[in-house]
This record gives structure tokens, sequence and C-alpha cells, in this order.
């Protein structure tokens, strides 16, 4: 079969995921399977035994150059879970420290057999860097670039969406915070898109909302939390990453939490059935306040045990698409 030059990197000649590195681009109908199948996973985790086969005798290394508590560790079980080898490389004690590069820590990973990398990294863009230099066998999973994206954050919210809602038709989205800096807004504002939410809101201060976001991503913005919370179905709180502000964006926390924290009185603005969601690490009394993160309409802790389930869905297919991918071209090179 002839190679399309202009084929995503992420997919292979089938339209198979064969990496995973943002939702950019990634059909509703692909969106929906990684869904189907990491509900299918779900099932696997309630089990005695929380195990299938469908990556024994494959090594998954998790690279993680910035800190994790949950993506970090849900990629490990959801590797454990489809009887995968394991190795997650502790970064900041590895001999990065020591003026190895990306790269070459990379190769060296490669030359112990590595089948798939799941890369976390600060700079935008690190992961489809990866997925260019590795061998064409190997497939890159995004765990979190930058700004840019988090991907399997952006599929586990969805996940989170249509097992509480039913379905994404007629609902209306909050994301609020610190939109400016967050990778987990961008994947769930291109997944709600996609999916077909018809009504995807961004609340924030104007110093941290990015420009030109009505148009790239079709949502509608609002600087005043009371107004955009106004019956919604779905209320996303953001942190306030502080680690990525150049400074003298906000006056102060306790300013912020007053105007767009999240409070009993303020999520009564929203539909009294809504859902209250959080990629975490989250911070009480900054953009939540505990009485929400621990209520009865918090799903925060559900979404990380989806996560497991959305992370064997990802890391199943992608290395599904890549044996279909070694087979066409050994079809082809006979
Ligand atoms: N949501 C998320 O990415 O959390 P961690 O930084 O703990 O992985």
């Amino acid at each position: 079969m002839p190679t399309d030059a202009k084929r995503p990197l992420q997919l292979n000649d089938l339209g198979q995921l064969r990496h995973f590195l943002s939702l950019d681009g990634l059909s509703r109908e692909l969106l929906t399977e990684i869904l189907d199948t990491a509900d299918s996973f779900l099932e696997v985790g309630a089990r005695a035994v929380k195990k299938v086969p469908l990556l024994r005798g494959k090594t998954v290394c998790n690279v993680f150059f910035e800190n994790s508590t949950r993506t970090r560790t849900t990629f490990e079980l959801a590797a454990q879970r489809l009887s995968a080898d394991v190795i997650s490389l502790n970064v900041s004690t590895s001999s990065t420290s020591k003026g190895e590069t990306l790269t070459d820590t990379l190769r060296n990973l490669e030359a112990m057999a590595a089948d798939m990398f799941v890369v976390r990294h600060s700079d935008s863009g690190a992961a489809h860097f990866i997925a260019e230099h590795v061998s064409p066998n190997v497939a890159v999973i995004n765990g979190g670039d930058g700004r840019h994206g988090h991907p399997t954050q952006g599929m586990l919210d969805m996940l989170t969406i249509r097992r509480h809602k039913g379905s994404f038709e007629n609902l209306s989205v909050a994301i609020v915070g610190d939109i400016l800096h967050s990778r987990v807004a961008r994947s769930d504002m291109l997944a709600l898109k996609t999916l077909g939410c018809p009504d995807i809101r961004v609340i924030a201060p104007r110093t941290l909302l990015p420009v030109g976001l009505e148009e790239q991503y079709g949502v509608k913005v609002f600087t005043d939390a009371n107004e955009g919370l106004k019956d919604v179905d779905v209320v996303i709180m953001l942190r306030l990453q502080r680690e990525r502000m150049a400074g003298g964006l906000l006056p102060s926390e306790g300013e912020f939490f007053k105007l767009y924290g999240l409070t009993q009185k303020r999520l009564q603005l929203a539909k009294p059935d809504a859902i209250v969601m959080h990629p975490g690490p989250i911070n009480r009394g900054v953009e939540i306040d505990s009485a929400v993160a621990d209520g009865e309409q918090s799903v925060i802790l559900n979404q990380v045990t989806y996560g497991i389930a959305i992370r064997m869905a990802v890391l199943s297919m992608a290395m599904s698409g890549q044996n279909a991918q070694r087979q066409l071209e050994q079809e082809d090179a006979q």
C-alpha cells in the first residue's frame, strides 16, 4: 500500500492510531472508538485479577521530565493491566542531570528494546519531536507537553462526561481558570468540539485568556464567572499554573478565588445536576472550595479511575496500529 505523504504522524496507513500525540485532527469516529474501548476496560479494573494479555511481551517506558502523580501512575497501572513490562525512568536521578540530551536518553531506552514511550515534557511539541526521531515501530504517547496538549487527560475528561451525562449533544460545558497556561484546556476544547458539544464556555480573567480562542476553538468566552456558569451541565475547574506564569498576571490568589473560585453558592448557578471536574492537582481555596471538591457533585476522583481505562485504550490501540503498519510494510516488501 502506498504511503500517503500527508498522513498525520500519529496515524498509520489505515488511519489507525500508531502514536497518540494530540487530539488535533483526530476524527469523531476515532475519539468515540477510544471512549468505547476504555468503557470495555473499566470492567477489567473491577475484576479480582485486573489483567488482560494485550501487551504481553511488550515494554512500555514512562519518561517524565516533569512532575506527575496521576498521569504517571495511571499509565503504569494501565500498562501493567495490559500485561506489559513497565519501566518508569526517574528523570531527576537519571543521566539527564549529567548533560545527556533527550534524544540520547531515548536512544538508550530504545536499545533496551522499548516498544512504547510515554513522555511528559515542559516543552510544547516534545512528544511530536520524539515520535519523529525514534525507530518507526516505537509508539510515542504524549503525557503532557508544555502548554500544548494533554490528550489522554482530554479523553478521560470526555469519558467522565459521557458516563455521567450520556452524550455530548445538548450539553453546556464550562472550563474555568488559567486557560492561558493550560494544556488540559486545549485538549478539552478540541475533544468537546470534535465530539459535537454545542456550548463550550471558557471562563477566566482577561490576563489568563489566550487571544483568538473563539475563532480557533469555537468557544464562548466569559470574564464574569457568574454569567458564564449559568445553567451549565459540566464545570471543569483548572489550577493556576504558577510554574508557567511569567508573573504579574493576577492581583492575588485571594482575589482570584473571590471572582472565579468555585464555591457552593457559585455552583448553584449551574444546573442542579451539574458535575464538577478538575484534572488535579487541586489547590483548595484557590480555584475550588473544599466543600465543592469533596461534595456530592464532584466527580474528580472518578476522573482518576477513568484515566486508567483511557490509558489502557490508547496504549493498546497504538500498539495495534504499529503492528498493522509493520504488517502492511512487510506485505509491500514481498
Ligand atoms: N492531571 C494531571 O496531569 O495530573 P498529574 O500532573 O499529577 O499527572
